[in-house]
């Protein structure tokens, strides 16, 4: 593979937003839940020497190159290869100031040209972020899944409104002895799916793809239980930021915020409060931080992005 080199592999989303949201220039220690090539955390290091930051990626190559690119910063990082829904074995018993949390994939990831993320280059079908993490390809959940339930996967996470034409075609291959094996395969197969419309400004494999990253790797299951998690590392008045890219995962950011900051969920009508909402944090931001047009101009990928934060309470 040709040398990467983790400063322009991936351009960091809402850096100085992010940053100062966590407060971290007054130092402390720090968690980022998805270091990814060490944007976020480089620049909490570097704002302040009295940062230290327990930095998690389940993508064992991003905590190569982010090692190469964080070294002068020698023991204040350090490096957990895990998923963030294990944030709390990873922290143990400490309580940290801050957590921060970039949704998704890292272009290292979208632009690798072995991992089968993106259909510009003709890869296997897997996705998967920890391919060591025991969890199934896309290819095999293509395989594995019903007619319907892949129509569902599409249709849901990928807002693919010629899913089940998309799903039929799948399973159709599949029947004939040819499962969809490669990106090139599926790519081909969706644009033969999805009627021509001159208006689209996206492949029209796109969404697709979106939707079974998404399915492979769990990202929208372990999302409402990793808030939970990291916020209860938090020590008083520790904060929490998460950055998100598409509009299922910014409502479920956005609704454990709520719960978390004891909003009731209770049905309308019930005379008395009984979901037992507690306050654990205040809100920080009523309305998610967006990228700027600069910003959007100088990095596309940040289009979709919303920063939430919350701050916790004293219990
Ligand atoms: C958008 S990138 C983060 C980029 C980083 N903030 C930077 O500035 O370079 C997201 C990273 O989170 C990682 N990731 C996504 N879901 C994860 C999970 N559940 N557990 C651990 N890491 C995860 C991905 O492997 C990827 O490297
Ligand atoms: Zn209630």
């Amino acid at each position: 593979m040709p040398e990467l080199d983790p400063e322009t592999v991936h351009t960091t989303v809402l850096l100085s937003e992010t940053v100062e949201l966590v407060d971290a220039r007054k130092g402390g220690s720090f968690v980022d839940a998805t270091l990814g090539l060490g944007g976020h955390t480089e620049a909490m290091l570097a704002g302040s020497d009295a940062v230290r930051v327990i930095a998690i990626d389940q993508d064992a190559q991003a905590i190569e190159l982010s090692k190469q690119r964080l070294r002068r910063f020698g023991s204040r990082v350090e490096f957990v290869q895990a998923n963030f829904a294990e944030i709390r074995r990873v922290v143990g018993k400490w309580r940290v100031d801050g957590v921060i949390a970039d949704l998704g994939v890292s272009s290292l990831q979208m632009d690798s040209e072995t991992r089968g993320f993106s259909f510009r280059y003709d890869a296997p079908l897997d996705m998967r972020m920890d391919p060591a993490g025991g969890i199934g390809t896309a290819a095999e959940l293509l395989e594995r899944l019903s007619e319907i339930e892949i129509a569902d996967i599409i249709y849901r996470l990928g807002e693919e409104r010629s899913s089940r034409r998309i799903a039929r075609r799948i399973v159709e291959k599949r029947e004939a002895g040819a499962p969809v094996k490669t990106t090139l395969e599926l790519a081909d197969l969706i644009k033969r799916s999805v009627p021509f419309n001159k208006k689209d400004r996206i492949h029209p494999a796109t969404r697709t793809f979106q939707a079974l990253r998404i399915a492979v790797n769990g990202e929208l299951d372990i999302l409402d239980g990793f808030i939970s998690s990291a916020v209860d590392i938090l020590k008083t008045d520790g904060r929490l930021a998460v950055i998100t890219f598409h509009s299922l995962e910014d409502r479920i950011v956005k609704r454990a915020f709520q719960r978390l900051s004891g909003k009731c969920s209770c049905p309308p009508k019930i005379p008395q409060c009984v979901c037992g909402a507690i306050k654990l944090v205040e809100i920080l931001t009523r309305k998610p931080i967006v990228p700027t047009a600069e910003e959007i101009e100088r990095n596309p990928r940040s289009r979709s992005a919303k920063l939430r934060a919350v701050q916790k309470l004293e219990q």
